[in-house]
């Protein structure tokens, strides 16, 4: 059996480092805000933004939360990303996507301002991760780093494969794994033989978005395996986009779907909120 890898322990180690950060910073009369917007009634979006206010709670962050409804127009959401930006309680903004499709995301995060763009989504922020020099880390891929580093695998000449190459997970990720030296793999739902780039990787990250689809015959004896999905399985229960069951023995470590990668994405978010408060207060 494979050795499990405990997001949560993991991301409660990180908040807890950070909550001491912030206790600091209220002694010299620094609070650290975060401000999350979401439009809609999309009923995951309600879940993810109401972990993500309970994160800044845990941590001693004040959080405000705009609820806007469904019909909100681009000019009435870009007027609060403003009033946001110039709004000196506010250190992080976050916009939660996907936003209702009236509304195109591109020029919403464009008009955030890129030092309060805790989600490093803003192309400014998307640049530096490029050339490796960052204040804002991507929370998804950097909360899989911080799962990789906290099993004490050395990424440097490993070989990498990632599936997926979205902008918010699989491009920054090979991003990540690349500037730790590792060889690194995208592959998409273009690649030919995916399985045969898959059972190369020591370190396998899939984000792929389709419930169980990585299977033992997938993977190498003793590899890594991050699982970034969030899907529902047949019975409508939270599963990633790895077979866990059918690789739990095979992987050399695995992370489990709820309990992985999720609750990594929300401490990383709250350890670039902390960044933006001290950058914003001549910290940094
Ligand atoms: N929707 C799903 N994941 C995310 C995320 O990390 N940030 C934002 N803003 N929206 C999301």
């Amino acid at each position: 059996m494979g050795k499990i890898i405990d997001g949560k322990q993991v991301s409660a180690d990180v908040k807890a480092r950070i909550a001491t950060e912030a206790a600091q910073l209220k002694e010299k009369g620094i609070e650290v805000g975060l401000a999350v917007v979401i439009v809609g009634e999309d009923p995951a979006s309600k879940v993810y933004v109401r972990n993500k206010k309970l994160a800044c709670e845990a941590v001693g962050f004040n959080s405000y939360e705009y609820a806007l409804p469904e019909q909100t127009t681009e000019a009435q959401l870009l007027e609060l990303v403003d009033n946001l930006n110039n709004d000196p309680k506010v250190n992080g903004i976050l916009v939660q996507l996907p936003l209702p499709k009236h509304l195109n995301d591109k020029v919403i995060i464009d008009n955030i301002s890129a030092d309060k763009d805790v989600d490093a989504f803003h192309p400014v922020n998307v640049g530096k991760i490029m050339i490796g020099s960052y204040s804002f880390l991507p929370c998804t891929p950097a909360g899989v780093m911080e799962l990789i580093h906290s099993i004490g695998v050395d990424v440097k000449g490993k070989e990498c494969v990632v599936i997926g190459r979205s902008n918010i997970v699989g491009k920054p990720m090979a991003m990540l794994l690349l500037h730790e030296s590792g060889t690194v793999t995208i592959c998409h739902s273009k690649t030919e033989d995916l399985k045969a780039a898959c059972k190369r990787a020591d370190i396998l990250v899939a984000a792929v978005g389709k419930a169980k689809m990585i299977t033992s015959d997938y993977i190498k004896e003793g590899a890594v395996v991050i699982d970034v999905g969030m899907n529902r399985d047949e019975n409508n229960k939270l599963c990633g986009d790895v077979d866990f069951e059918d690789c739990k023995d095979k992987a050399g470590y695995i992370t489990p779907v709820p309990g992985g990668v999720g609750p990594m994405t929300i401490a990383m978010l709250m350890q670039n909120t902390l960044t933006a408060a001290k950058q914003q207060n001549g910290l940094l």
